[in-house]
């Protein structure tokens, strides 16, 4: 059966006192709504509408820039979560499938819940709701039971002294098949303490024509709506936990997880080192045995087995690391090929450049890749040596086992197993030193007496 995503992303998030459309802000390093639309991509949805309101053009570039396929549907004004998914009506025509409602501000919801909710739809029921069971129910909807069958959901606003005493509340996801949602949505009114279209009012509309419905729970940790900056960081702690534990999981070894940050779209292999105070950015895969030492940041870049990165360093987007390469402390690489078993181990800055395989870079050196307007590549073969504190000056080619002398600044192509000096000769003056050494003394001698 076809699944369709409707992601409800159109507030506005007054509470987090921003200028960014609430589904904007980041949690591991990705907009809560491509949490949502992330939660549901082991169902392959086979189309993905999102609902857009405030920020709207903001909200589709985002999409845009990660590559999220969906489609966008306007809702200019916020009417209510039913007239929400009302929208989406016409991005949905001619599908013929489940829908699933999520909320563009609640990032947790895990795959396998959503799987549990469409074996329920699989089982006969017309209208599935996710509920769970908080602490504290706070203002959330009432599911109203009726032994196995959901009857209605309240609102809080709407409800009743002894329907408030329900523990049983609504998290918003809803499944349902996609044409019978919008049935049933058309028939919700704004009859109620709000004055809005509540896509809660589905299910006694549902029941009132024969149809079923059923609640699937899940843990409260699933739920967690983000309004306010304080629940933000509290949502990033638990995103991060999450990933903490999933990499444990999944075979990499921490020396201090606590102190490793994961990105939403991180990819770490077994057998990994990850090592204390590490800081992954977004598209990071780091592939098996490799090891992450202390104090690196990465953005963007792909590890290659066996390699070792820092401690102390930085990869940027389109670092490229191959086998058992070595990048060391204070090195950064950004949209650059280091070739298998390369090393780039002291204080360098290697930028759009090719590396060859074994070839090895001396402490200090600079790939000039920027002339202040225009960027320009460094090719650097396999089996070279380039001395330290050397400037390759882009465009620039060296061969295949060629070598630079240390301190040269190299504005001109290195042959194949050519030598390449670009530096000023040395001069020995003797007896020179210790002439001036003598002379300033005698001058600060001079000084303190006067
Ligand atoms: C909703 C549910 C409530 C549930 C709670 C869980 C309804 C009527 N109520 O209440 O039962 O316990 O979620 O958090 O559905 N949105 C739009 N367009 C709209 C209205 C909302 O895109 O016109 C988006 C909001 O930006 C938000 C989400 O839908 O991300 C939920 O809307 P909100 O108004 O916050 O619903 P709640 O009052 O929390």
């Amino acid at each position: 059966m076809p699944t369709a995503l409707i992601v409800l992303a159109a507030g506005k998030g007054t509470r987090m006192e921003s200028d960014l459309p609430k589904v904007l802000h980041e949690v591991g390093q990705a907009p809560l709504y491509a949490h949502a639309v992330a939660s549901a991509r082991d169902l392959e949805p086979e189309r993905i509408v999102l609902i857009v309101g405030h920020g709207a053009d903001a909200v589709q570039a985002s999409a845009g820039a990660l590559g999220i396929e969906a489609t966008f549907a306007l809702q200019a004004e916020q009417l209510g979560t039913a007239h929400a998914v009302a929208q989406a009506r016409a991005s949905l025509d001619g599908f013929d499938g489940d829908a699933i409602v999520l909320y563009g501000d609640t990032p947790f919801i895990r795959p396998e819940t959503l799987e549990r909710m469409l074996a329920a739809r699989a089982a006969g029921h017309a209208v599935v709701v996710l509920g769970f069971q908080p602490d504290d129910p706070a203002r959330y909807g009432r599911l109203v039971m009726d032994g196995d069958r959901l009857a209605r959901i309240v609102e809080f606003k709407d409800a009743t002294e002894a329907e408030r005493a329900i523990g049983l509340c609504n998290s918003g996801v809803v499944a349902a098949d996609a044409q019978t949602l919008f049935n049933l949505v058309d028939a919700v009114g704004n009859d109620n303490a709000s004055g809005e279209y509540y896509l809660t009012d589905i299910v006694q509309i549902a029941n009132a024509r024969g149809l079923t419905a059923t609640v699937v729970t899940c843990d409260p940790s699933e739920t967690m709506g983000i309004d306010t900056r304080a629940k933000l960081v509290e949502a990033e702690a638990v995103f991060q936990a999450r990933a903490r534990a999933e990499a444990l999981d999944n075979g990499v070894t921490m020396l201090a997880p606590e102190t490793v940050f994961f990105a939403q779209d991180t990819h770490v292999g077994r057998d990994v080192v990850v090592e204390q105070n590490i800081v992954f950015g977004p598209g990071v895969t780091v592939e098996t045995g490799a090891r992450i030492r202390a104090f690196s940041h990465l953005e963007g870049c792909h590890v290659s087995s066996g390699a070792v990165i820092g401690p102390y360093a930085r990869l940027r987007p389109g670092a490229e690391i191959g086998n058992d390469a070595r990048i060391g402390n204070f090195v950064e690489v950004k949209a650059s090929e280091i070739g298998e078993g390369a090393k780039v181990n002291h204080l360098s800055y290697i930028g759009d450049a090719t590396v060859g395989e074994r070839s090895n870079i001396g402490a200090g050196t600079v790939t000039c890749n920027y002339d202040g307007v225009f960027k320009h590549r460094t090719t650097i073969g396999r089996g070279v040596f380039i001395g330290s504190d050397t400037m390759l000056v882009a465009p620039v080619t060296i061969g295949d086992d060629a070598m630079t002398a240390s301190g040269s600044v190299i504005t001109e192509d290195v042959p194949v197993g050519g030598l390449a000096l670009g530096r000023a000769r040395q001069v020995n003056k003797p007896g020179l030193a210790r002439k001036l050494f003598d002379r300033l003394r005698a001058e600060k001698d001079a000084k303190k007496k006067g």
